[in-house]
């Protein structure tokens, strides 16, 4: 997990989603009183930007279909399964910072058949 500076958090309105691009990822940050949450911004359904949404009552609403999304754990209303992956925040010197996973490491078809080749890989890295 790594740290991101994202924004000073007096340029975060209240009640409204914020879409920041970090680490060639999208996050969505969003802003409640005192309380700061960041999850994806893609939505689990379809891809949409989920801050392209509406805030209520905790939950981000997706702007394509209407499922909803609890901030606080990312989980759908209505479907336990189903859920956006979410991310610590803190603040350091009045800036909202994001605790991102590392990034999943991608292959081509191409390097993951070298790699077998080679002896690099075990069966359950491709
Ligand atoms: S894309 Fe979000 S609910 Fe369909």
């Amino acid at each position: 997990m790594s740290w991101f500076r994202i924004v000073p958090i007096q340029e975060l309105l209240d009640g409204r989603a914020h879409r920041f691009d970090v680490d060639d990822r999208a996050v969505c940050v969003t802003r409640n009183g005192d309380c700061y949450y960041a999850m994806s911004d893609i939505c689990p359904h379809k891809g949409a930007s989920l801050s392209a949404g509406l805030l209520r009552n905790g939950c981000i609403i997706c702007p394509s279909h209407v499922w909803r999304f609890s901030v606080v754990d990312g989980v759908m209303q209505g479907n336990e399964y189903t859920r956006v992956p979410v991310y610590s925040t803190r603040i350091v010197d009045s800036w909202l910072e994001v605790d991102l996973p590392p990034k999943p490491m991608t292959r081509t078809l191409r390097e993951t058949l070298l790699a077998h080749a080679r002896g690099e890989l075990s069966r359950d890295q491709t």
